[in-house]
């Protein structure tokens, strides 16, 4: 099969516009003809053209540039015009939207209508195409942007190569590719074989959105100019690294695909793992393309393939159930999504452990967790340190000596927070956990961006860094396969185990208890301010038990107190609902989302007078008696409020 590898010097290499080793410029793009293959669908009109026209409004778009659009619908070119032109209204990101801009961007556009399978159809783009270029004198550049479902790029390649694009003239031709690249290891190794038939690796950009986002490519700029981290970073110094991605939303109207999916798939084996790689690489020679992705694939090829026994002990999967919203709105189980099977075993949240056998990070392990329909959207990474030792606080009023941790802030809110210990005023010793906290909002003045402009400008400028590679694709297959196999030979028994709404399912918690760990759970103002206790609550205090309280989660029947334990902690409820039991077994009292309990036993110093089941699952907060201790010393009005209802129960004898 003949390749559609073209001759240019720019093809093989950054082209003379690339920042040679850095993916940031302010040089507008190659002179080019974009061909958008499935122009008429979902991404082309909510991301790819808005973000086309952030770059056109950045000045980033070569004068040069148009773009033809190709899908099976029988639209002109101005129909296409005047749909694009809604679309990117509705899906731009910037206000107030530019006509200016606007108008010059729209006569750029041009649409081919066609089947894949349509030579005909082909020669008419071909046609469009070199008369774009020879009219605006685009240099024979093409980009190719297969907006497609992978099945269909072997049959697009092939179509390209019959209605003679390889021999358009000099210029580059690139392919831009979208996930996913494959559905298991076997599976992505045909497909990378398919796209060398037709390509060079050179001339192919597999596009991870993740790559495209700020905070991502951040920490790739945190790590490597602050030279005050980098030698923290490794195995003497991190004591475990954490990587969440909370999803709010279920799988919409996707659920025939992520029937096939899952997010093992959809999230974890692609996004998460290239966050994973940027986080461990060793630091690459310089930032071009190929030292980068070289250090990434490194990494990759450094995680622990689990064996059976250990995706078992190291992985927990679950799947949504009926729920609520945070503003009590019932929300479906994944079972009643449309085109998805009311039986489907299919996992909409995964947590896994893994291990990186290298020198840098033996003994750290990762924990990823990421899931559909839970209590928030947000995307963080923790790194958290090895604790200082206690020897010297042994005859002061501290206690414990927690953990410092890096917190990155991917999304929505963008930032990076360092948790450390700082003395309480006063005349003893005692310490808080306090942060600092860098906001990108407070810092920079940036418009908000899709997360393509970055990726499909770095295509134009021939700079493959934030893009896969075939070995990185591999290398990430080849550590999910094992977890693949395993679940799909031993089928859940427990679906669904998590609402709708929730902080997903137990043993996700319980995963890491059993390291002596926890999630971090980055809890916000928003949320505190749902528990009445602490609406309209001074912002400091606010501050410090945002940083203290622990997440746990329990399932129906669950006793989280019982009659007669010691008092280690008072619990604030999320969401859910428990049952106080007295001594005889008695339901005393039933409480729900906002109310606490636990406060009694940890006022009185008193074993716990009563019991507590959840009734339904239950996420709470929990307030360890050491902190307990510290903020009722520092927050007298807290004190007294905790107080006085703790007097009022207690007249009506019922919890703990
Ligand atoms: C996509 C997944 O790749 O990423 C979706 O297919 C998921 O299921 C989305 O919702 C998440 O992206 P973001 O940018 O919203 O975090």
């Amino acid at each position: 099969m003949s390749t559609l590898a073209d001759d240019s010097p720019s093809s093989t290499s950054p082209s003379p516009s690339a920042p040679r080793g850095g993916p940031i410029a302010s040089a507008t793009g190659d002179p080019c003809v974009l061909v958008i293959f499935g122009a008429s669908g979902d991404l082309t009109r909510r991301l790819l053209l808005p973000a086309l026209y952030h770059l056109a409004c950045d000045g980033l778009l070569s004068g040069k540039f148009a773009i033809v659009g190709m899908a099976m619908d029988d639209w002109t070119t101005e129909a296409f015009r005047q749909r694009m032109a809604a679309q990117v209204r509705q899906f731009t990101t910037r206000t107030p939207f530019d006509e200016q801009v606007w108008n010059d961007f729209v006569d750029r556009l041009h649409y081919v209508p066609g089947k894949f399978t349509d030579a005909a159809a082909f020669e008419r783009l071909r046609t469009v195409v070199s008369g774009l270029d020879a009219k605006l004198g685009c240099g024979g550049n093409v980009l190719f942007y297969m907006a497609t479902p992978p099945s269909v790029f072997g049959m697009v390649s092939n179509a390209l190569h019959s209605a003679g694009f390889d021999r358009l003239g000099e210029g580059w031709k690139r392919v831009i590719v979208e996930k996913p690249f494959g559905h298991d290891l076997a599976s992505a190794a045909a497909l990378n074989r398919e796209m060398l038939k037709f390509w060079r690796e050179d001339q192919i950009y597999r596009i991870d959105h993740y790559l495209g986002k700020e905070t991502v490519q951040n920490l790739m700029a945190f790590r490597f100019s602050n030279g005050m981290f980098e030698p923290l970073w490794n195995r003497n110094y991190v004591d475990h690294i954490q990587f969440t991605v909370d999803e709010s939303v279920g799988v919409e109207a996707r659920g025939s695909y992520y029937e096939t999916s899952g997010v093992l798939r959809d999230m974890i084996q692609n996004h998460m793992f290239q966050m994973l790689a940027y986080l461990c690489m060793e630091p690459p020679v310089s930032f071009a393309a190929d030292a980068v992705r070289n250090e990434k694939a490194k990494l990759l090829d450094a995680v622990r393939i689990m064996t059976p026994e250990q995706v078992r002990t190291n992985t927990v999967r679950g799947q949504y159930g009926p729920g609520r919203g945070t503003d009590g709105a019932p929300l479906a189980g994944y079972r009643q999504e449309p085109n998805v099977s009311p039986t489907s075993g299919t996992e909409t949240f995964a947590a896994i452990k893994l291990n990186i056998d290298n020198w840098r990070w033996d003994g750290v392990p990762v924990y990823l967790r990421s899931g559909k329909r839970l209590w928030k959207r947000g995307t963080e990474i923790v790194v958290q340190f090895k604790r200082a030792p206690d020897v010297l606080f042994r005859n002061t009023e501290v206690d414990s000596i927690e953990h410092n941790r890096l917190i990155f802030h991917m999304q929505p809110d963008q930032g990076i927070e360092l948790r450390f210990h700082a003395k309480v005023p006063g005349p003893a010793l005692r310490l808080q956990n306090v942060n600092m906290h860098f906001a990108y909002g407070d810092a920079f003045k940036a418009s908000r961006a899709i997360g393509y402009e970055v990726l499909v400008y770095n295509c134009m400028i021939g700079d493959a860094t934030l893009f896969s590679r075939t070995d990185l694709v591999e290398g990430a297959w080849r550590i999910a396969q094992p977890l693949l196999d395993y679940w799909s030979s031993t089928p859940p028994t427990d679906f669904p185990n998590y609402e709708a709404g929730s902080w997903g399912p137990k043993a996700a918690f319980d995963m890491l208890e059993d390291d002596k760990r926890r999630w971090v759970e980055i809890i916000n103002r928003d949320v505190m301010e749902r528990v009445p206790l602490f609406a309209g609550s001074d912002p400091s205090f606010l501050n410090s038990l945002l940083m203290i309280l622990e997440p746990d989660v329990f399932e129906p029947g669950d006793f989280i107190v019982r009659e007669g334990d010691s008092a280690d902690a008072m619990f604030f409820i999320a969401r859910g609902a428990v049952e106080v039991i007295d001594a005889s077994g008695e339901r005393v009292k039933e409480l729900g989302v906002g109310d606490f309990f636990g406060e009694i036993g940890m006022l009185s110093s008193k074993p716990r007078n009563a019991s507590v089941r959840a009734i339904t699952q239950t996420d709470v907060f929990l307030l360890k008696r050491t902190d307990f201790n510290k903020v009722l010393a520092q927050h007298p009005s807290f004190a007294e409020s905790v107080e006085r209802i703790a007097r009022e129960r207690y007249r009506a004898p019922e919890a703990s």
